[in-house]
């Protein structure tokens, strides 16, 4: 599993240096380069990647894709660390973008880097029709707005040191981490032409498996040690951030997941020999410690 995240974070980033060379220089790219290398563990790729394979999808197209949904990710992350929103000093074992270039340099350079991920979508790198392009520029922009992570931040913080329900925290987490993952299952989707129902049962299973994500870094951020996640664990009991740990418990937060990738597995057991490759990757979030 480590090779394989590590091959494709290989080729994601040489796919992004070589977009980004193509392009003139600018005071901004330096925080922008710094939020997205040498970057995380490329797990939405691997997602991509793993659906992709139950479709059959080409692998160039799927790097192309990925590379967008990173930059998405790495704008979110320097926006997420901001003083306004979680205060961290410190992400991926180095100073936060706002610690290294300043507050209005990381606001702007997460900016540059949202825009980014659609000059990837509807450059000529991707090779997919125009029609298709559309679709998933549609989907990404829904994905990271007001519906999806711009929308699910906002819940987090306006959460912060209140009771808040099950069925909010998970709605909350769903945007926030969730609809990324959504859209990185519906993309090879899109591309087969699938219909709308098809679309929407990937759809679904990218929330599932986003809001898995999210209950596992909640579980790193409770028991986990900062040393290896690269980031400071224990914040989000300090801050009285909302999670399902906070509602129910370490142990139950734990058999939620389970039950998350119980259930994901037999949705996807249809697809035949290729699901295993979901299923390593699940096996990953859930364990992983960082
Ligand atoms: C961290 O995401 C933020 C969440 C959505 C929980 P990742 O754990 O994927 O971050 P990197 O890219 O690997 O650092
Ligand atoms: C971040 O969630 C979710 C995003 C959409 C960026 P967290 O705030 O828990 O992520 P970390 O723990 O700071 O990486
Ligand atoms: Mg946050
Ligand atoms: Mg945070
Ligand atoms: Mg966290």
């Amino acid at each position: 599993m480590k090779t394989k995240l590590n091959k494709i974070a290989q080729d994601t980033n040489n796919f992004l240096k070589k977009f980004i060379n193509k392009q003139n220089n600018s005071k901004l790219l330096p925080a922008m380069n710094y939020g997205l290398f040498p970057g995380g563990k490329k797990i939405r790729s691997k997602i991509l990647m793993d659906i992709g394979s139950l479709l059959a999808i080409e692998y160039k197209t799927l790097i192309a894709i990925g590379a967008a949904v990173e930059c998405i990710h790495a704008y979110s992350l320097i926006h997420d660390d901001l003083p306004c929103m979680d205060n961290d000093k410190i992400r991926r074992g180095k100073p936060s973008a706002h610690i290294k270039f300043g507050e209005s340099t990381a606001v702007l350079a997460g900016n540059s880097l949202l825009t980014m991920a659609f000059e990837i979508l509807a450059s000529p790198t991707l090779k997919v029709s125009d029609k298709i392009k559309i679709k998933l520029i549609k989907k990404l922009s829904e994905c990271s707005g007001h519906l999806g992570i711009a929308g699910g931040q906002y819940l987090d913080l306006s959460y912060e040191k209140k009771k808040i329900s099950k069925n909010k925290i998970i709605e909350m987490e769903i945007k926030k981490t969730g609809k990324l993952f959504s859209f990185c299952c519906a993309a090879p989707a899109i591309i087969k032409k699938k219909n709308n129902k098809e679309i929407k049962f990937f759809e679904n299973i990218g929330s599932d498996i986003g809001l898995l994500f999210q209950i596992a870094d909640d579980l790193i951020d409770f028991k986990g040690s900062s040393k290896i996640a690269g980031k400071k664990t224990g914040k989000d009991q300090k801050k009285g951030k909302a999670t399902l740990i906070s509602l129910l418990g370490y142990i139950n937060a734990i058999k939620y997941c389970d039950r998350i990738i119980l259930k994901t597995n037999k949705n996807i057991k249809k697809y035949g020999i290729n699901a295993k490759y979901i299923k390593e990757t699940l096996n990953y979030i859930l364990h992983r410690e960082k």
